[in-house]
């Protein structure tokens, strides 16, 4: 297929989307094996909305405690990169609109990182939080980061910054769950990082599918992990390149989770695991010192201070 764009094949005006991937031959064994296997494990820990927003109705504002304050502080502020998924989702779909299995799923993906930014949105509604003021639907949308086919420099991009990027979120969540007291928001938080945990595990999958057969895969993604992390470049100590970069509000809730001191075991945790899913992704071809990769996913509030001023 190689790089024919739509718009030479078809002979109509200029479209973002070209034919940069190869699809799965018709009659390949696994075709649609890991959108199959991961809509059953979804679907069987689906939560509804419905159920949550029951239970939202029966919280007393009056219960939440300084710590739940300064979680839903946080987790406002994050709502609004989640609520960024169609820009994410568009963006990495410029890359990968024509590998059929991942645009099947990046569809779900995208379905469930809204549902979570709606879900934190009727629960700072309901409680009352200032976070609540700018979860309107023009507010969401203007802070949208908009179409950008350069965001993502290739496929081995898309699924770095999915794989590193969903460990992340798991341990936001789960910690930010452990560190609430009101029940409800516990329970919620926890419920998305689960939903987080099976992004991750997707993504992982999908390397391992990719990687098994395509021989060159392996070394295409090292090459862009070592540039997506800036490893022949000094740490610039910034926040990690994640789904969510390119939004103001990926900074905010970096500099909030900073600031109420909720970041050292998010960190710790999430880079632990981050490691250790490269390890197992690229075995011994893992040419990145650990320190090296740390010190490039760990950011410091002065360098995210400094790009919100
Ligand atoms: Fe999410
Ligand atoms: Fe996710």
């Amino acid at each position: 297929m190689g790089d024919q764009s739509i718009s030479s094949a078809r002979g109509h005006r200029p479209r973002p989307f070209a034919w940069r991937l190869p699809n799965v031959v018709a009659d390949t064994a696994d075709n649609w094996a890991l959108y199959d296997r991961f809509l059953d494990l979804a679907e069987s820990h689906r939560w509804k909305m419905s159920d949550i927003r029951r239970e939202i109705a029966t919280v007393d504002p009056k219960i939440l405690t300084e710590a739940d304050r300064k979680v839903v502080d946080c987790i406002g502020e994050i709502a609004i990169v989640e609520g960024n998924a169609p820009t994410i989702v568009v963006n990495q779909l410029s890359v990968m609109l024509f590998d059929a299995e991942f645009a099947a799923w990046a569809t779900y993906q995208v379905g469930e990182e809204s549902k979570h930014f709606h879900v934190v949105r009727h629960y700072c509604e309901h409680v009352g939080h200032e976070m609540a003021a700018e979860h309107t639907e023009a507010g969401v949308v203007r802070k949208q980061k908009a179409f950008d086919p350069e965001e993502y420099r290739n496929e081995h991009w898309v699924t770095l910054v999915n794989l590193l990027g969903e460990t992340l979120n798991v341990h936001l969540y789960q910690q930010l769950s452990k560190i609430a007291d009101e029940p409800v928001l516990k329970s919620l938080l926890h419920r998305i990082s689960l939903d987080e945990r099976r992004h991750q595990q997707w993504f992982v999958a999908y390397f391992e599918k990719r990687a098994s057969t395509d021989p060159g895969y392996v070394a295409g993604a090292l090459a862009a992990l070592r540039e997506m992390i800036g490893i022949d470049a000094p740490p610039e100590r910034n926040a990690q390149r994640h789904q969510g970069t390119g939004s103001v509000n990926y900074l905010q809730a970096t500099e909030k989770v900073l600031r109420h001191g909720f970041s050292l075991p998010i960190i710790a945790r999430t880079l632990r695991e981050q490691w250790q899913i490269l390890e197992s992704c690229f075995g011994d071809e893992l040419n990145v010192d650990r320190r090296q990769f740390i010190a490039r996913q760990t950011a410091r509030a002065s360098a995210i201070q400094e790009q919100l001023a």
